[in-house]
């Protein structure tokens, strides 16, 4: 049987994943291939690190060159992450005629048009399934398999930190820096948590599917982030009481007029198909003009899940090259869209304010969101200790940047003690 060759970038928690799935499923993964699939070589930094899979060949080596360079690999997996030396390398494996399969979010979020316009003119394949939602096949799924269809909109949780840390605030009750760190010390949540819990993995995924949707550059840059450390365990419980849970959504939506994608944590009623999506999962779910809608839930993260998107995607490329037929990049940006801005966009807003329980407050505020066109699906008033009173809004669908100049006038109202959460709400 013809071997194929493979090279791996990184030998950490997507590379040994990726690398024992090869082994484990060796006879089927090459019956459903037609040919061998032979792991030559795995660079890491460290030699000496103990590693959790061992290797079937002696291959490890801590130059990257021995893999972007060696003529016998075919296709080379960048499972190292961030954006250099891993862009650099890809660049010149491509150029030394490798397929590429990579699961790096930042870096197809950041550099991928280029990279990906690279391979193509090369002829060769360029893979990105574990960049996003880890396990889940949302990246087929929108690139291939719902490719005849307009994308309307598409709303996942994208990160498993995050959902863990909000769902064992939910079931919990407890405050989002303990969590966090029970997050941390269980591994899920990296000792440096900015990435996960202020947005930004959120932020390269839906980049990332939001160019494959609209078939659109998306400058990352541009893409609205809100992380989830101001969410409090009283907005979890008010939210429960009012029939909602709290989760970070990062959304797309599209149009011919342009696109507005964020990543917000945002009010979802029960029967939302992603509210119960708890733990480490993601989920994400698409509306098209002709499937309708559909959902995707899996793990997003983890070893195995993750390093069986890496494998699926070396199968592909292998696929491929067995029938001579490399150099299919996924379909994303034939065109810029622009960002439209999310002041204008339209939405339910949640918002908790804190008052002196005196006449005429809730009144006050009530006016001042119908002098800004923000009108009141329901409201709940409780008295609290020292004389104050927590108010709740629910808004009907209102203009985002009417809510924030609304807010922003209360905020300023002498009997306001402050306005403590202002959330979107999903229907
Ligand atoms: P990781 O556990 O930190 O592993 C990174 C690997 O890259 C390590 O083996 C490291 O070597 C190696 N490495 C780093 N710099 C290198 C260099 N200059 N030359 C050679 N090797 C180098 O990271 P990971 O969690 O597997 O993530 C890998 C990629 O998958 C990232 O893009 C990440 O965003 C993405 N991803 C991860 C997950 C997940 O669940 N972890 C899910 C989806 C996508 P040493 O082992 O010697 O340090
Ligand atoms: N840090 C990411 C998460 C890993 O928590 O979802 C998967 O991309």
């Amino acid at each position: 049987m013809r071997e194929i060759k493979v090279g791996i970038l990184g030998f950490g928690t997507v590379g040994s994943g990726t690398v024992k799935i090869l082994q484990d499923n060796a006879d089927a993964i090459s019956a459903r291939i037609g040919a061998e699939i032979v792991v030559s070589r795995v660079a890491v930094r460290d030699l000496t690190k103990p590693r959790d899979v061992s290797l079937h060949a002696p291959t490890l080596t801590t130059n990257p060159q021995d893999i972007t360079d060696d003529p016998d690999i075919e296709i080379v997996a960048e499972l190292i992450g961030g954006v250099e030396p891993a862009r650099t390398l890809v660049e010149r494996a491509i150029a030394n005629g490798k397929n590429i399969v990579t699961a790096n979010k930042e870096m197809v979020a950041k550099v991928g048009h280029d990279l990906r316009i690279a391979a193509q003119s090369s002829g060769k394949d360029f893979f990105m399934e574990a960049s996003v939602a880890g396990g889940i096949p949302i990246i087929a799924t929108l690139g291939e398999s719902l490719a005849g269809n307009q994308v309307r909109e598409i709303a996942g949780i994208v990160n498993g930190t995050t959902n863990y840390i909000l769902t064992k605030m939910t079931q919990e009750g407890a405050a989002f820096e303990k969590v966090l760190s029970e997050a941390q010390s269980l591994g899920y949540a990296e000792a440096e948590p900015s990435s996960d819990v202020d947005g930004y993995d959120a932020q390269y995924k839906i980049a990332i599917l939001a160019s494959l949707a609209f078939g659109s550059r998306v400058n990352v840059e541009d893409v609205q982030v809100e992380g989830i450390r101001h969410i409090s365990p009283r907005d979890i419980v008010v939210a429960k009481e009012l029939g909602y849970r709290i989760k970070l959504i990062a959304t797309a939506q599209g149009s011919p007029n342009g696109m507005r994608v964020r990543v917000n944590p945002t009010l979802l009623p029960l029967k939302h198909p992603l509210a119960t999506v708890d733990g480490v999962f993601n989920g994400v779910f698409v509306r098209g003009d002709a499937v309708g809608d559909l959902t995707l839930i899996g793990r997003g993260a983890g070893s195995l899940p993750t390093g069986s998107a890496v494998v699926g995607d070396i199968i592909h490329c292998a696929r491929n090259i067995v029938a001579g037929a490399t150099g299919r990049v996924p379909y994303m940006a034939s065109h810029d869209l622009p960002m439209l801005p999310a002041a204008s966009s339209w939405s339910k807003f949640y918002a908790r304010v804190r008052v002196l329980d005196r006449p005429k407050a809730l009144a006050a505020i009530a006016t001042i969101f119908g002098d800004h066109d923000v009108s009141i699906e329901s409201v709940i008033q409780r008295a609290m200790p020292d004389e104050e009173a927590e108010i709740v809004w629910v808004t009907h669908e209102v203009r985002e940047q009417d809510v924030h100049a609304a807010l922003a006038t209360i905020h300023a109202l002498p009997v306001v003690r402050s306005v403590d959460t202002a959330l979107r709400v999903m229907e």
